[in-house]
């Protein structure tokens, strides 16, 4: 994003012109700054430990032409869900390209992921003989909770340590690794994810080495042969003005540094160093443009949008903070003000006392600011608010990445028993 004569631009185009093409709210991706973001992130990890390789997290933004940007740049997936092992199948991508993290899996999810012959990453011990009825996955890994956990966007969102529902106990991964290979099971890996938004670099390092601590005690005493340690996602961008970026260069340092360490200590044969964020590069390269459509003077001032809780979950959700910048007005005295969207909650007033150009006036133009991951994928219809269009921008060229939905989007799952029609 860049502001000229006060015009607020996304790569090159000017947001009045996006919003005249697609209408308001749009999400607006920067497919620049997401090659850029992934560069920056592999070439600082393959510095140090040149057999690296990024899995990106689908969930955060599952649009495919977004998927495919990251897929260009060499990225596997990272799949929650089978839907999203289908889609990393959409892009062309399978086997040892797919990892599937679920967890709390069903039968149903267990039978089509052996289908589907991605790596298995499997987030409990008791899943395994779950997963031994139905079949063998050819290569295994085990999400460990190392019982640490860091989180820096909001509430309950973090998904490592005691609180989280994710992972393997550090007292049950040994066990769960002797019972895969006891089952005929030769390839593994090893997984954790116990952070989300860390801006810490010493972080990264000290999860590294828990994990390693564990997964080398298991390489060791078991024999097992890791081909691949994946640590997972958490890379944070900063969110609130004044918040410092991430030294990607220096977490690459410091978690490259354990890792080495790590495996001379345990004797492992080196295994490839996985991660797989999503934030890291998609979060600051998306936008939601929308339009200011009422202004209420009342107990306090309150600027109301068409960017909705519905639109964009994480205020409402777990207390996200998002920043927004008015289109011409930037430069203008501020004052403290509310905003909010048009949903029927008081969770959708999800901006409070916050200092906004003085002057906003109907009709501006908002641009929301690190919408690109859990921005659209989190969205949904609520009162009948339909999910927003989405846009990708390269130079100063744009393309409708999807459509907004419709009336028709609202219904189109639905039946109405003929009875109920008379
Ligand atoms: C298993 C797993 N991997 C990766 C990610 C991506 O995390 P981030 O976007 O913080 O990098 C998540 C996010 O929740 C996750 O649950």
């Amino acid at each position: 994003m860049k502001i000229k004569n006060g015009q607020i631009y996304l790569e090159d185009v000017p947001v009045t012109e996006l919003a005249k093409t697609y209408g308001t709210p749009t999400y607006v991706y920067e497919e620049n700054r997401i090659r850029c973001n992934f560069r920056r992130a592999l070439k600082a990890f393959q510095k140090y430990y040149p057999n690296f390789r990024f899995f990106y997290a689908i969930k955060a933004n599952n649009n495919l032409a977004i998927a495919h940007i990251l897929r260009q740049e060499g990225a596997g997936i990272d799949a929650a869900s089978v839907n999203e092992i289908l889609l990393a199948k959409k892009l062309g991508l399978g086997g040892t390209d797919v990892m599937f993290s679920g967890n709390f899996l069903s039968d149903d999810d267990i039978r089509q992921g052996l289908e589907s012959g991605v790596i298995f990453n499997l987030d409990d011990i008791s899943t395994l003989p779950r997963v031994l009825k139905f079949g063998k996955p050819e290569f295994l890994s085990f999400r460990l909770n190392p019982g640490y956990g860091q989180c820096e966007v909001g509430d309950f969102v973090c998904n490592g340590g005691p609180d989280a529902k994710f992972g393997v106990h550090p007292d049950q991964i040994m066990d769960a690794y002797r019972l895969a290979k006891e089952a005929g099971i030769t390839r593994f890996g090893a997984h954790m994810m116990p952070g989300s938004c860390v801006r810490d670099p010493e972080y990264f390092r000290f999860i590294t080495e828990l994990l390693m601590d564990n997964i080398g005690k298991v390489g060791k005493e078991l024999n097992i042969n890791f081909e691949f340690i994946d640590l997972g996602g958490g890379l944070g961008i900063p969110y609130k003005p004044g918040d410092h970026v991430l030294d990607i260069d220096e977490a690459a340092r410091l978690v490259s540094e354990v890792f080495t360490e790590k495996i001379a200590e345990y004797g492992l044969q080196p295994p490839r160093l996985m991660m797989e964020p999503a934030r890291y590069f998609v979060g600051d390269a998306g936008y939601i443009v929308g339009t200011v459509h009422s202004i209420k003077d009342s107990y306090k001032r309150i600027i109301g949008t068409d960017v909705s809780m519905n639109t964009l979950a994480r205020p409402a959700m777990y207390g996200a903070y998002h920043h927004i910048y008015v289109n011409g007005r930037e430069d203008e005295e501020r004052k403290p003000v509310g905003l909010c969207g048009q949903v029927c909650e008081n969770t959708d007033f999800w901006v409070r006392d916050r200092p906004l150009p003085e002057n906003i006036s109907l009709g501006d133009l908002i641009v929301v600011e690190n919408a690109g991951a859990y921005g659209y994928a989190m969205s949904y219809q609520y009162n009948g608010r339909l999910k927003p269009a989405e846009v990708i921008v390269n130079g100063n060229q744009h393309w409708l990445a999807r459509e907004r939905e419709t009336i028709e989007d609202l219904v189109r799952n639905v039946t109405v028993p003929g009875h109920l029609l008379k």
